[in-house]
């Protein structure tokens, strides 16, 4: 089986850390109190796809976007911030990345693709948000997350995770199962342009009378797959296609936002809602430009999907605190590795 979230294969150059080295950079101080979860995490991360110093500790290859989100109006009804409300146009900075420690993994080694946003709204409130390209997530809580990435730790002896202990993970873990439907069926996309991102963990939306609606969010592509093939020899063909198809224009995304039903599971990502829930189309976003992940404007953002703008709340699902501290912990470690490292920022 494939159990590609957040494997990377092809590590070429991997620079591995033993654990004990990776603990103590985790705690600043050898012998200290024990790793923190997130510390945990992402120590995983590097034990399963190495380490690359000045890039994030998942999601490592991608490329720095920027553009603006023009509001349809539409979601103002259930949300107070700024974004939704009509006429508002809202500069976005974000960027695309594919899971895995590795910044020179071939697009193709995984189906998942992401989507990260930070709108900068003109009241100084910023909304971050990093969305993948899968229907459901493979575990609902921080503890699992871990016990899955330890499963997918490379057998020092194929190079690969060992069969026996995935089995073992997947039969322990059943509402894995929908991720894995997905994942054994689906290719990797030649677009970043053709897929949609869902934000997988839910939010609330706050009214302007202090109404609460329990939601989730994606961003549909305007433009459809073409069918088209992997071109043989070039690792990075996702940047590539990007560049190509900004040059014609800007790119564009609805963003769709789900409103729950009584009923729906608001705390669990590996959960899919019913298609048939109201959808409210919240705007347009515009993707103007690219730019080199080592230079452009997203290298120094965490995307920690806990930033957010007032009429933006978080639910009670609790892979968000884990993903805030982890995705703060892989930020001090990559910027730390600038000051140690001539390394090129992730
Ligand atoms: C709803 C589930 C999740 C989604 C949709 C998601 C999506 C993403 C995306 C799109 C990125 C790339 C962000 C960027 O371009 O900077 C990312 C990065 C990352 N993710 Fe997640 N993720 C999820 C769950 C998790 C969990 C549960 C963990 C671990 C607790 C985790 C750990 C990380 C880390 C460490 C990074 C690198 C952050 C950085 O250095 O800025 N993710 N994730």
């Amino acid at each position: 089986m494939r159990a590609r979230l957040h494997v990377g294969c092809r590590v070429a150059g991997a620079v591995l850390v033993p654990l004990a080295a990776a603990v103590v950079l985790a705690s600043g101080v050898a012998g200290a109190a024990a790793p923190t979860l997130a510390a945990q995490t992402v120590n995983q991360f590097q034990k399963n796809g190495g380490v690359f110093p000045g890039y994030r500790r998942n999601h490592a290859q991608g490329v720095c976007i920027s553009g603006y989100f023009q509001s349809s109006g539409a979601a103002a009804r259930y949300s107070v911030a700024e974004v939704f409300q009509p006429g508002e146009r809202t500069p976005v900075v974000g960027r695309f990345s594919i899971p895995g420690t590795n910044p020179y993994a071939w697009d193709d080694v995984t189906p998942i693709r992401g989507m990260a946003l930070d709108f900068l709204q003109a009241d100084g409130r910023e909304w971050r948000t990093a969305m993948n390209a899968v229907p459901a997530f493979p575990v609902a809580t921080p503890a699992a997350n871990l016990t899955f990435l330890e499963a997918q730790q490379p057998d020092p002896a194929t190079g690969n995770p060992d069969p026996a202990k995935l089995a073992a993970f997947f039969k322990t873990h059943p509402r894995a199962d929908a991720f894995r439907r997905w994942d054994r069926s689906a290719r990797p996309s030649t677009s970043y342009a053709t897929v949609g991102y869902n934000s997988l963990d839910a939010f609330y939306f706050i009214d302007a009378r202090g109404g609460r609606h329990a939601v989730r969010w994606s961003m549909m592509p305007t433009v459809a797959a073409d069918g088209s093939k992997v071109p043989p020899g070039t690792p990075d063909f996702l940047a590539a296609d990007l560049h190509h198809r900004l040059a014609q224009g800007p790119l564009r995304w609805h963003l769709v936002v789900t409103l729950a039903a009584p009923g729906d599971a608001i705390d669990d990502a590996t959960v899919a809602w019913p298609a048939n829930r109201q959808h409210v189309d919240a705007g347009t976003l515009v993707i103007e430009a690219a730019h080199a992940q080592a230079t452009g404007v997203c290298r120094d953002i965490g995307f920690d999907p806990l930033i957010l703008p007032a009429g933006i709340q978080p639910s009670a699902d609790p892979l968000l605190k884990a993903r805030a501290d982890a995705y703060a912990e892989s930020l001090r470690r990559r910027l730390r590795d600038e000051t140690t490292a001539d390394a090129p920022g992730g």
